[in-house]
């Protein structure tokens, strides 16, 4: 079954993950493919509503992939010059090649190896040999803790509350869950929603192993996560 996120609350996803909030990460990956010549392409799987790319575009034209029909309509809406693409980053094979690969949070929703494995292969087709591919999960195994958040939003006519709840039911396994607690109001009434993701959570050894084990010649930097902290995401070569 869809994930509510990202179908039936899509006209709500803009008060959970503002576009702005994208700005300095972006700037980070920004640099990261400054240092390669050429890059004048990139390809994004898992682009969602395209917050990454409405930051991305002016530097590189963006191909925009992602499982949701819905997520995808917001990015057309706020990246019409984009191509956009409905695909599982899993099995995508476009046959053809691009400067840069950009795997952000939508790879998170890899909770299996062998997920895994299967979205970083796709990476690897789809970069250039000398192009760069960046991944950037939200959790590694080591830093992740049960965790809770609260989110709020208002845009005159629809509102939005969130608790955001992370949590590892079986530390043996390569999956935890995010469940999230909506109240959602438009037009005077408020209804809640109960959406539980399962995602993936793997260490960094393994991130490498797998990296390296498809190709890629792995290298990292540090992006900033709010509240003046960073953590490290991984800048790929394709050799
Ligand atoms: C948090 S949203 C991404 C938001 C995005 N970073 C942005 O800039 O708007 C995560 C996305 O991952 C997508 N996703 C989950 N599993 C996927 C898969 N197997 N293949 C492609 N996209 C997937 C979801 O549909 C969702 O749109």
């Amino acid at each position: 079954m869809a994930l509510a996120l990202y179908d039936t609350l899509v006209p709500f996803y803009h008060l959970l993950d503002p576009v702005a909030e994208h700005a300095d990460e972006m700037a980070v990956v920004i640099e990261a493919f400054e240092g390669i010549s050429p890059c004048n392409t990139l390809l994004e799987l898992g682009a969602g509503a395209g917050n990454n790319a409405f930051h991305l575009k002016a530097h590189v034209a963006c191909t925009l992939t992602d499982l949701s029909p819905a997520m995808l309509g917001l990015s057309r809406a706020q990246n019409p010059e984009c191509e956009h693409l409905v695909a599982d980053m899993r099995t995508l094979r476009q046959g053809r090649t691009y400067d840069v690969v950009l795997a952000h949070d939508g790879i998170t929703y890899m909770s299996t190896l062998d997920d895994l494995r299967a979205a970083v292969l796709t990476a690897f087709v789809h970069t250039r040999p000398g192009g760069l591919a960046v991944f950037a999960p939200d959790v590694y195994r080591e830093t992740f803790e049960e965790s809770t958040d609260l989110y709020e939003g208002d845009d005159g006519t629809r509102a939005l509350r969130c608790l955001e709840w992370s949590w590892d039911p079986s530390p043996d396994d390569h999956a935890c869950i995010t469940e999230y607690s909506f109240l959602l109001r438009e037009g005077g009434e408020v209804v809640s929603v109960h959406d539980r993701h399962v995602e993936g959570l793997f260490s960094r050894a393994e991130w490498r192993e797998v990296l390296t084990e498809v190709g890629f010649t792995v290298g990292t930097t540090r992006r900033p996560i709010g509240d003046g902290e960073t953590d490290e995401i991984f800048v790929c070569r394709r050799p």
